[in-house]
């Protein structure tokens, strides 16, 4: 089942130099390839559209000027189940939850700073490679 799923590199992955270190191990599984990659600002109606079924939540807020603060890499990820796949090399949401081996597992402590997003599903996959990528 070829899939294609949306990844954003956060701003705290681009200020530590774990875009190589991330990519990689992306890159490493059989048969996944990155199509589309680009290092940009995302703007905060790019943003709000993007995380749209958070408003209201408290960490909301915060959420927006963290994932602002300084440029991201988006990228586009095809290959055999990548939407579930991704996320599970993402790991949970909070860092400490998440099992060394993981990105997050392995590089982060703080759940607003948890290094990468990848889409949840099919639905949210569709819509996030349209917001970012509209031409694609
Ligand atoms: P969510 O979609 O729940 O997590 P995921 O990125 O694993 O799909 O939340 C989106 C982002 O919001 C999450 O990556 C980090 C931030 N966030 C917080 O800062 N605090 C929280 O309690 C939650 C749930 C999320
Ligand atoms: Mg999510």
């Amino acid at each position: 089942m070829t899939q294609r799923t949306l990844v954003i590199l956060k701003p705290d992955a681009v200020r530590r130099g774990l875009i190589g270190e991330i990519i990689g191990r992306i890159e490493r599984k059989a048969g996944w390839t990155v199509p589309a990659l680009e290092l940009r600002t995302l703007d905060r109606q790019t943003l709000e559209t993007h995380y749209a079924e958070h408003v209201g939540r408290p960490f909301y807020e915060p959420l927006m000027g963290f994932m602002e603060s300084g440029p991201v890499v988006v990228l586009v990820v095809e290959g055999e189940r990548v939407i579930e796949g991704v996320r599970q090399l993402a790991g949970p949401t909070d860092p400490i939850a998440a099992a060394p081996g993981s990105i997050r597992g392995d590089f982060g402590t703080v759940t607003r700073e948890n290094l990468i997003h990848a889409s949840d599903s099919e639905e949210s996959a569709e819509r996030e490679l349209k917001l970012f990528f509209p031409s694609l």
